[in-house]
C-alpha cells in the first residue's frame, strides 16, 4: 500500500484593499454582476467575472429555473460566454463572490466542483492558468494561483 498526498495552496486576504487596483475591479464587476442573479429558489447570490487577454471583462451571475437542474452557476454562465465570443483570447483570472441574499457572508466561498471542472477544461485548453479569487459578500479573499491547484487529480481529456 502507498499513500498519496494531494495539497492545494490559498492565499488568503483581509479585504479587497489590500490587491492590485485591476483585481479590485474584477471583484467589482462580480459584486455588480452578483445583484443581477437569477436565483428565486435559493435566495443565494453569485457573480462571477473574468479579465481575458485582449483586456475585456466578462461577468456573469447564477441562473435558477424552476426545473432546477436546468439553471446554471456564476462561473460557468460567465466562463461559456466568454469562450463562445472570444475563442481566441485567452482566460487570465476570474474574481467570484457570493452569499444568501440580504445577508453578509464574511467566509470566502469556493467554486463548486462543476464549476472546477468546467474552468480547468480551459485553462488546459490555453495551457495557462486561470488566477481565482473567490470571496463572500465581505471581507476576507481567497485566492487560487490556478484551477487545478483547487482540483488535483482530475478527470480530463487525457483518459478517454
Ligand atoms: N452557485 C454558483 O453560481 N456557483 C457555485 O460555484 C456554487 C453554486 C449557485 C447555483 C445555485 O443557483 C445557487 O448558487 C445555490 O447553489
Amino acid at each position: 500500500m502507498k499513500k498519496l498526498k494531494i495539497e492545494c495552496n490559498i492565499n488568503v486576504f483581509e479585504s479587497l484593499d489590500e490587491l492590485p487596483k485591476n483585481i479590485q475591479k474584477l471583484m467589482h464587476h462580480a459584486q455588480e454582476a452578483r445583484l443581477k442573479a437569477h436565483a428565486p429558489y435559493s435566495n443565494f447570490l453569485v457573480g462571477a467575472a473574468l479579465e481575458l487577454s485582449n483586456g475585456e471583462i466578462i461577468s456573469g451571475n447564477n441562473q435558477e429555473n424552476a426545473a432546477y437542474p436546468s439553471g446554471l452557476c456564476a462561473e460557468r454562465t460567465a466562463i461559456f460566454y466568454a469562450h463562445s465570443k472570444f475563442p481566441k483570447e485567452k482566460i487570465l483570472r476570474m474574481a467570484i463572490t457570493a452569499g444568501s441574499k440580504n445577508k453578509k457572508e464574511t467566509t470566502p466561498i469556493p467554486p463548486c466542483g462543476g464549476c472546477r471542472q468546467a474552468l480547468v477544461e480551459y485553462e488546459q485548453l490555453q495551457d495557462n492558468s486561470i488566477e481565482l479569487y473567490f470571496m463572500g459578500t465581505d471581507g476576507r479573499i481567497a485566492h487560487s494561483s490556478s484551477v487545478e491547484n483547487i482540483l488535483p487529480w482530475i478527470f480530463d481529456k487525457s483518459v478517454l
